[in-house]
């Protein structure tokens, strides 16, 4: 089987250095908030160009801390995408808040920003006070953040961006992590970005939001160590995940360029056959950290069916994803905006994410993308 991402090609580049970073954490034995929680932190910053970097367990954590930095409270609003990852919207309700979702474009799979006053009427008429707007880059393509950002500064709202998979993207020649007021993302082994277990991080350049953040991570500690200011979490990161993503970041822009390569190289050979599959589309202004490379069938083009020809071919395949979150039963009692969910609900039914990660082989593009041609016809 091909795999669909392949983390020990990783490894191989970088295990001696992996082991030297751990070896050291072993050595000094801080295993909670050690040198290298900090010196990622100050690496990220640079990375970014974002003042304050907070290092934490998970991107759902991060997403958490983020809403408490900014203060929203329960019964606010947040615009946030129907066709995202759960913890997207998981995080408004954990604090007694409410999603209101919005459709995405079909040419980028992210938040319509033509779409937000309709949405933002929709919780003002429902009687909510809409707070803020959660843009997602989803599948690695940074959010359209200019058009969000105007409208939210036209409506006083703040932007939350949920970074989990677009983390080392561009938008604007500006880095992913200081686009809008918060950022969040996550370094779940599959993500651009990965360790070797849960961590994420928020980005901002506010200082009272990263100063909320950092003490909610700890309990909601104060000045001394039991002496509390707020209700916190237990949200830190491993210093051992901090010193194995030290090395990760070392060749993540290089990853980045070998992701962009075979996105170029998948939509060569996919346009080739001239089989009316929709090719992810990337306006000059952003540059994706190709967290998948998701296409869309036609409609007439048996998904299921599909998936198991190309398994029997060796092409593990995902559907990224194939419910609109306002569907699961958790949120279905959360307002949909009252432009409509049109877009969300297609792509659940005709998206295909394909093998993506930075050591894919060229041959393995030509085989896999010639068999695509080949399941296609031969299930038709
Ligand atoms: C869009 C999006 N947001 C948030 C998350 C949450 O990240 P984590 O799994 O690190 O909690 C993910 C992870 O899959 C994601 O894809």
């Amino acid at each position: 089987m091909i795999p669909f991402i392949d983390l020990k090609a990783q490894q191989k580049q970088i295990r001696s250095k992996i082991d030297n970073r751990i070896k050291k954490v072993l050595d000094h034995g801080q295993y909670i908030l050690g040198p290298e929680v900090k010196e990622l932190e100050n690496k990220l910053a640079k990375f970014t160009g974002s003042k304050h970097v907070l290092c934490c367990s998970s991107g759902t954590d991060a997403l958490l801390l983020a809403l408490l930095g900014l203060k929203l409270q329960p019964g606010e609003g947040v615009i946030v995408p129907s066709f995202t990852f759960a913890s997207s919207a998981e995080v408004m309700p954990l604090l007694g808040a409410i999603p209101i979702f919005i459709d995405v474009e079909a040419d980028t799979f992210n938040l319509d920003p033509a779409k937000l006053e309709d949405t933002l009427q929709t919780g003002n008429q429902l009687g909510i006070n809409v707070k803020g707007i959660m843009s997602v880059g989803l599948f690695g393509q940074p959010a359209n953040m200019k058009p969000i950002k105007d409208f939210a500064a036209k409506n006083s709202l703040w932007v939350l961006d949920d970074a989990a998979q677009s983390f080392g993207g561009k938008y604007n020649n500006q880095t992913v992590g200081n686009l809008c007021e918060v950022t969040a993302t996550s370094f779940f082994p599959a993500k651009p970005l990965g360790c070797y277990g849960d961590g994420g991080a928020i980005f901002t350049n506010n200082k009272e939001i990263y100063e909320i953040a950092n003490s909610s991570h700890v309990h909601g500690m104060g000045n001394n160590r039991y002496e509390y200011d707020r209700i916190g979490m237990n949200a830190r990161i491993s210093t051992i995940q901090a010193a194995i993503l030290l090395e990760k970041l070392e060749i993540f822009p290089d990853e980045i360029n070998k992701r962009q390569k075979i996105a170029d190289s998948y939509n060569q050979h996919l346009s080739k056959l001239n089989l009316n599959l929709k090719l992810p589309y990337l306006e000059k202004k952003f540059q994706s950290s190709w967290a998948q490379y998701t296409i869309i069938l036609p409609s007439e083009v048996k998904r299921e069916l599909l998936q198991e020809n190309l398994k029997l071919r060796n092409i593990p395949t995902a559907v990224y994803y194939p419910i609109p979150l306002n569907e699961h039963k958790p949120y279905k009692h959360y307002p949909v905006s009252k432009a409509g969910l049109k877009v969300t609900y297609e792509l659940s039914k005709n998206v295909l994410s394909l093998p993506m990660h930075p050591y894919l082989e060229e041959k393995d593009i030509v085989y896999i993308t010639e068999n695509i041609g080949e399941a296609i016809k031969s299930i038709s």
